[in-house]
């Protein structure tokens, strides 16, 4: 059992296996926040006291100034409630200012959870628990439902809400977030994933923060290149070892927002959730809504911890099981080799050479129905001149080799010359006159459930007959101007999103059993909510290896090594630098692993070099599967990057030492490793040598003896747990 409740004291307990989240129901019915950090004992909660503040502000009672909403953590805080801090939710009926007070009216607790229809989620596990609370506005006839949904074995509490208009007339929401946490205090850091096309997440943004407000957001329609939804809070002192981290995710793949805010108290808050900008949302009699899912994670073992955590969780619950800890497809993906200039013969003949490289998949991209970004996209017709056997004869001749087929889509678009588009210039994400045009493409309706089920269907008839085993879904400009001929204004982002995963989902039905790797121009959409439908993410469009390790470094603060798709291509098509094998292999083995070049240009001695790396990823992508990633070496601090992953029994581990400059230090450093058995005895699979986890976790590595055995810029060593 993971959730109790003191009936005496009206107090929550929410338990994972080292932390303890605690609440009450207070004074005057509201939800007061306790306490979120390390484990503590069962009978203890009732001597964390409630916070009895003198009111600063507005008060409940004419007799006595010792209760206001603004003095007291919250669970929720409405705008106009009393509460005059960042709010988590704002609405009003009929336009009308009211007082938006919340009382608790009941609770249950129970074994798993339910489903968020239309929206991803945290899959249940044995060990799920949930707890609902429901509070009641009952001036303007509104419910609230607060869900917590435990995840003991991971650390991990997910939370979401729904709000019911019980009343007979409508109501208006302009705020809608996920979750509100309240923090004593304000001694922080808060980190951040910021990028740009081409370096998304490269920047992990680190800032201790202040009295004020501020915001992590998107307003692109998209979780997007420029941030990310993923937000933690840590102690100044937190490393990648030691020091309390607190981590938030929200599945949602729209515009999001993780807003921190620190107030006259000195205290912090989170809200995250649907970004508000722009958003407003009619309720009408009856009528409900819920908000996306936030998961959060609290470590005491630094950002290592809290991402392992996250790791663990997303693995678990958030990627389809069926794929979760499965062989990811070792693709050769024929954009970098052709780019638009695809063709029956070219698949051919990469499919042949990439046989000889340990591929056992082919993935055709964008060019199949189009010669160039211009035209067709939307209609999805194969150009037969280039495809003599259309998309089915294609994958068939592609399994007679012994490979399997994949292929590019990016159903959420259309171009402007396009059939689709002439027929139904209503379909698209703008009303006006001239709509701003992004490569050549607009962003379709799909808050319209026709346009929904209209590009379904002609992609299934497209494709029908095609023995498919791996979509690659794309989506490659942003919503500009989310304006909708037929929904409200204010609802289109969030209804968009709810179109793409109806999108998603129907077409995921479909081709059952086929793995979906997201893709949004490079990493737009790296995310949990395109992982709940996505076990795997094209990570950027920049493959220089250089700018690739910083990139995959701040995936990995959120998210599962192998969700981060990493491709081999010849690296310098986005830098036009050069850089080794050695080094390309090993910095795109870090998340799951694939080739992106022209294979048929390359000679024999290359291409045995290749298959000896994809044999050499697939001994160890079980560490990527399921085991444990420890950080080493921040390649922001140093000019190196190193990480090791470690099985969970700890009797396999994967050390990588990668230089990205050469600073003459290496000649004399010695690396610590971790996430080693002190007590094991490993062997170094490279050269024999035994020694002792507490060893090489305390003495470390002398990466000078790899340089003096052979000069390189990029190791691997393997090490095996031996029975002494
Ligand atoms: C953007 C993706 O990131 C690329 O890998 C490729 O699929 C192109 N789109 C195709 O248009």
């Amino acid at each position: 059992m993971s959730i109790y409740f003191c009936a005496e004291k009206k107090i929550f307990h929410l338990q994972t296996a080292n932390t303890s989240y605690v609440f009450c129901v207070a004074e005057h019915d509201a939800l007061e926040h306790l306490y979120y950090g390390k484990k503590i004992p069962m009978d203890n909660i009732k001597y964390i006291g409630n916070r009895q503040w003198y009111a600063h502000h507005a008060h409940e009672s004419r007799e006595s100034r010792d209760f206001s909403a603004s003095s007291l953590s919250l669970e929720i805080s409405p705008f106009n409630s009393g509460d005059i801090r960042t709010p988590s939710v704002a609405y009003n009926v009929g336009g009308d200012i009211h007082c938006n007070r919340l009382r608790y009216r009941s609770h249950k607790i129970y074994q798993g959870r339910q489903p968020i229809e239309g929206l991803p989620y945290s899959r249940e596990t044995e060990q799920t628990e949930t707890l609902e609370v429901v509070l009641s506005d009952d001036e303007n006839n509104v419910l609230f439902t607060l869900y917590y949904v435990v995840f003991a074995d991971v650390d991990v509490i997910a939370r979401y809400q729904t709000m019911k208009n019980t009343g007979a007339g409508s109501l208006s929401i302009q705020r809608f977030s996920s979750m509100c946490l309240d923090f004593y205090g304000m001694d922080f850091d808060a980190i951040t994933l910021e990028g740009i096309y081409l370096y998304e997440r490269g920047h992990v943004s680190r800032f201790p923060i202040k009295r004020g407000v501020f915001k992590c957001n998107s307003l692109t329609g998209t979780s997007s290149h420029n941030r990310n939804p993923f937000l933690a809070l840590c102690a100044h002192n937190a490393d990648e070892d030691i020091g309390e981290a607190y981590g938030f995710n929200i599945l949602y793949s729209g515009n999001f927002m993780q807003e921190v805010s620190v107030d006259y108290l000195g205290d912090t808050r989170v809200v995250a959730g649907i970004d508000d900008t722009g958003f407003s949302w009619t309720l009408g009699a009856g009528e409900s809504l819920v908000s996306p899912e936030v998961v959060m994670t609290y470590s005491d073992q630094g950002l290592g911890g809290m991402s392992r955590n996250f790791h663990d969780h997303i693995r678990q619950s958030i990627i389809e099981r069926k794929f979760a800890y499965s062989h990811r497809p070792i693709v050769i993906n024929s954009w970098e080799a052709s780019y638009f200039s695809v063709s029956e013969e070219k698949v051919l003949a990469l499919a042949e050479s990439a046989k000889d490289c340990g591929v056992d998949t082919v993935v055709l991209d964008d060019g199949w129905f189009r010669p160039n970004d211009s035209k067709g996209l939307g209609d999805w017709r194969t150009e037969k001149d280039r495809f003599p056997s259309g998309i089915q004869g294609l994958a068939d001749k592609v399994h007679a080799l012994g490979m399997r087929f994949g292929i590019w889509l990016e159903p959420e678009m259309v171009n402007a010359d396009s059939d689709l588009y002439r027929t139904h210039p209503d379909w698209i994400l703008s009303t006006s006159k001239l709509p701003l045009i992004s490569r050549k493409q607009y962003v379709l309706d799909l808050t319209r459930n026709e346009v929904v089920e209209a590009v379904a269907n002609r992609i299934i008839e497209e494709l029908q007959g095609a023995k498919i085993d791996y979509i690659k879904w794309d989506f490659n400009r942003y919503m500009t101007e989310a304006g909708s001929f037929v929904s409200p204004q204010g609802e289109v982002y969030h209804r968009q999103m709810l179109g793409a995963y109806k999108l998603l989902s129907i077409l995921k039905e479909h081709f059952a059993n086929v793995l979906f790797e997201t893709c949004a121009g490079g990493g737009g959409r790296f995310d949990l909510g395109m992982l709940f439908y996505s076990p795997q993410i094209w990570t950027s469009d920049n493959t220089d290896p250089y700018a690739r390790i910083y990139i995959q470094n701040g995936c990995s603060y959120a998210y599962p090594l192998s969700a981060i798709s990493c491709h081999f291509t010849e690296g310098d098509c986005t830098s036009g630098r050069e850089s080794t094998y050695e080094f390309r292999y090993r910095v795109a083995s870090f998340g799951s692993y694939g080739y992106e070049l022209d294979l048929s240009k390359y000679t024999a001695e290359e291409k045995a070099i290749f298959k000896g790396y994809s044999e050499e990823y697939l001994q160890d992508e079980c560490l990527n599967l399921e085991g444990d990633l420890y950080r080493l070496i921040s390649p922001e601090e140093t000019d190196y990057y190193a990480y090791i992953k470690v099985s969970k029994d700890k009797k396999k581990a994967q050390f990588t030492f990668l230089e990205l400059y050469a600073s003459g230090l290496v000649e004399s450093m010695a690396l610590r490793l971790k996430g080693l058995d002190p007590e094991k005895a490993y062997k170094n699979e490279n050269t024999g040598e035994i020694l002792h986890g507490a060893t090489l976790m305390n003495v470390g590595i002398r990466i000078g003896d790899l340089y003096r055995k052979k000069r390189s810029d990029g190791y691997t060593i393997r090490f095996t747990a031996i029975d002494e």
